[in-house]
């Protein structure tokens, strides 16, 4: 007779041992073609889950790159590392939902009470003071769209920007916020006055400070700004090589940037590293369009599968689409939705008429989108030079 098989108790690996390498594989599994960025994020969460001082962190760049992807990612690995499971207390908002912009005042108990909730789902039952701020107090706080609060917005003073980065760069230094809640008190519920120290929360704030390029192009290119401008070699669409002048918001940005931009310099001061995002080029939106988390062919597939459907998009095909996002480069990943939904729309529209289905050997049924397809649906030439 065999004893009955127990199931192994879950081994949790201490949290010395999720190096910020560990975390950072964990991250890329939905954030890609962010190498730089994801390792700053990592090394941050590292220190932050060890209990050290994290650092802020600033994450800058074009829209669509993946600022807001980071910060549901990390949530992510929260959610699904069981030795994480302390710090699920996490909170992502956006930085104008922080104030009451008819009274002009800051609002840190909004991002309280969201980290509050999280908070009690963590703990699952009635809680004490202590023991709901002491897991509020290890928060991470995600603050999105950041740029909106810059202190004038198209030449005019703009005093909810004001209030903002004041009212955040305080709690960034540390400082105590106090929330009105139920605690359990001698076993019973009762209103009480929390006092919360978020000096050892870790603070992750995005924005994609739209006209920031444009700003620290023409610092660059005036004649005197004294800096040196670079080039590099491009193929042209007709397959010759050209010179051409190379402006990588990377190699020139400054902090002062971000002062003229109308980000107090205090407010700043608070980051310990402003990161800034990579332009996602056609490899990565091919990457990101195949094997994204969230790619609108994963949810198109999850959509097929529905019917009992199993949708499948070859190489060709993918490098197209993602040919035709970078066009619009603007909108970053985004772009791959628009594209993608207009040649998809039509198959999942009627699919059954469509002409793609194939029956497989298991009885599923199977379509295959091919560049020819592509072709078709988006109205490209059918012999497009690639
Ligand atoms: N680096 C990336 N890796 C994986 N997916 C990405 C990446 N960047 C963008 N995406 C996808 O593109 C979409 C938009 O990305 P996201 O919301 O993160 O952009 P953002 O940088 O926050 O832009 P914005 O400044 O406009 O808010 C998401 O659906 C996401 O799945
Ligand atoms: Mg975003």
């Amino acid at each position: 007779m065999h004893a009955p098989q127990v199931p192994a108790p879950a081994v949790l690996r201490p949290l010395v041992e999720l190096a910020p390498p560990v975390l950072h594989t964990e991250l890329r599994k939905g954030v890609l073609g962010q190498e730089d960025v994801l390792r700053a994020v990592s090394l941050a969460l590292y220190k932050h889950i060890t209990g050290r001082v994290s650092g802020h962190i600033l994450l800058m760049g074009s829209s669509g790159t993946g600022k807001t992807t980071i910060m549901g990612n990390i949530q992510r690995l929260y959610r699904e590392l069981p030795e994480l499971a302390p710090f699920r207390a996490m909170a992502i908002t956006n930085a104008n939902m922080l104030v009451d912009a008819d009274r002009l005042e800051f609002r840190p108990e909004r991002l309280l009470s969201a980290i509050e909730q999280r908070a009690r789902s963590l703990l699952g039952r009635p809680a004490t003071a202590e023991e709901l701020v002491a897991v509020m107090e290890r928060a991470t706080i995600c603050i999105d769209e950041v740029d909106k609060m810059a202190t004038a917005v198209g030449g005019k003073t703009n005093p909810v920007g004001i209030v903002l980065q004041q009212g955040l760069l305080t709690m960034m230094e540390g400082s105590v916020v106090t929330l009105r809640t139920n605690v359990l008190v001698n076993g019973q519920e009762q209103p009480r006055t929390l006092e919360v120290r978020t000096g050892g929360m870790m603070f992750l704030c995005g924005g994609a400070f739209e006209g920031l390029y444009d700003q620290v192009y023409s610092r660059v290119t005036a004649p005197d700004s004294g800096e040196k401008t670079f080039s590099q070699m491009v193929r042209g669409a007709d397959g010759r090589l050209r010179i051409e002048a190379r402006f990588r918001l990377g190699d020139y940005f400054k902090m002062e940037d971000l002062y003229h931009y109308g980000m107090v310099p205090q407010f700043l001061a608070r980051f310990d590293s402003v990161q800034l995002m990579a332009d996602l080029d056609l490899a990565v939106l091919k990457e990101i369009l195949l094997f994204g988390n969230d790619s609108p062919l994963a949810r198109s597939r999850a959509y097929f599968s529905m019917l009992g459907v199993r949708l499948e998009l070859d190489d060709l095909a993918a490098g197209l689409i993602a040919e035709q996002a970078l066009k619009n480069a603007r909108a970053g990943a985004r772009s791959l939705r628009t594209v993608f939904t207009r040649l998809i729309q039509p198959l999942e529209y009627d699919p059954w008429n469509s002409g793609l289905l194939q029956p497989l050997a298991d009885g599923t049924l199977q379509a295959v989108i091919t560049a020819e397809y592509v072709r078709l649906a988006l109205g490209l030439p059918a012999s497009a030079e690639r």
